[in-house]
């Protein structure tokens, strides 16, 4: 496969990165010729990702980190050392009425989907605002903005993704550090699969699309978002969700 050099000689810390969006993501930055550090809890996921990305022309490597433990998120950015691009896309959904929520799964939502990218900006935005240059890419969700019957405790850890996005476009786009989010509606992955299994096919219903959207078209906006093209874009909220349909077909 051919790499191309958009991204030569950039580092791109990939959270999440073993499963559905975050390995495209890899897969994408990594053709695009930036070293990717590719990130999850799965080590034998993530070092086949490896493998592939070394496959098609590409350099990465693996580094293990539990999200739910804030000293692990912090040890995942220090093992990272200076990255140029952060894809803060790791995240769950434990989608469940508000009464069967415990606080267990509350504290995993807020844990893994807005606590975890607020300490690894934390640690590595100023490193990248000193050199002068940096991309922040944060995935979101449309459930911050529509809300359904289950999930309100996820769709409360992406609304704070999405205010964090215009936070820290304004606090770091000074430095030369660009900060924007995608917020994705329904994409097929494993993590949708193992939730909904045979009712997966539900996704496809859920737009004006008619179809679920697919991890590559995800990773397509991140890409444009996390290099040059969109030099002039910070604080953005990029919706890829099939536009709207006000109520499911009959
Ligand atoms: N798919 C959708 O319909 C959709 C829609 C809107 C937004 N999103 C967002 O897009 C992102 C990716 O979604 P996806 O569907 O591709 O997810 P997925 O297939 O379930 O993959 C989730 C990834 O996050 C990692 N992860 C989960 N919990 C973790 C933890 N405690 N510590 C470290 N890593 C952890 C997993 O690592 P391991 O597998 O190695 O444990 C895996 O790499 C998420 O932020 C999600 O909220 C998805």
């Amino acid at each position: 496969m051919n790499i191309s050099t958009a991204l030569r000689g950039s580092t791109a810390l990939v959270t999440g990165a073993t499963s559905g969006i975050g390995r495209a993501v890899a897969h994408s930055l990594a053709r695009q010729g930036a070293e990717v550090v590719v990130h999850g809890r799965d080590q034998g996921r993530g070092e086949a990702l490896v493998k592939e990305i070394a496959h098609d022309g590409g350099t990465a490597r693996f580094v293990a980190a539990d999200l739910t433990d804030a000293e692990d998120t912090l040890r995942l950015a220090s093992r990272a050392g200076d990255v140029d691009i952060l894809v803060s896309n790791a995240g769950l959904y434990e989608f469940a009425p508000t009464a069967a929520t415990d606080a267990a799964s509350f504290d995993r939502h807020i844990a893994v989907n807005t606590r975890a990218p607020f300490l690894l900006v934390g640690a590595l935005a100023p490193g990248m605002a000193a050199r002068g240059r940096g991309s922040i890419v944060l995935l979101g969700s449309s459930a911050a903005r529509t809300p359904a019957p289950v999930g309100a405790a996820y769709g409360a850890s992406k609304a704070g993704v999405e205010i964090l996005t215009r936070y820290w476009a304004t606090e770091f786009g000074p430095s030369g550090v660009r900060v924007n989010s995608v917020s994705p509606g329904p994409v097929h992955t494993e993590g949708t699969s193992a939730m909904l299994g045979e009712r997966a096919a539900l996704l496809d219903r859920t737009n004006a699309r008619g179809r679920a959207g697919d991890p590559s078209e995800i990773a397509d906006i991140v890409s444009f978002l996390a290099g040059p093209a969109s030099s002039y874009v910070n604080g953005s909220i990029l919706y890829a969700d099939g536009g709207e349909l006000s109520a499911l077909p009959g």
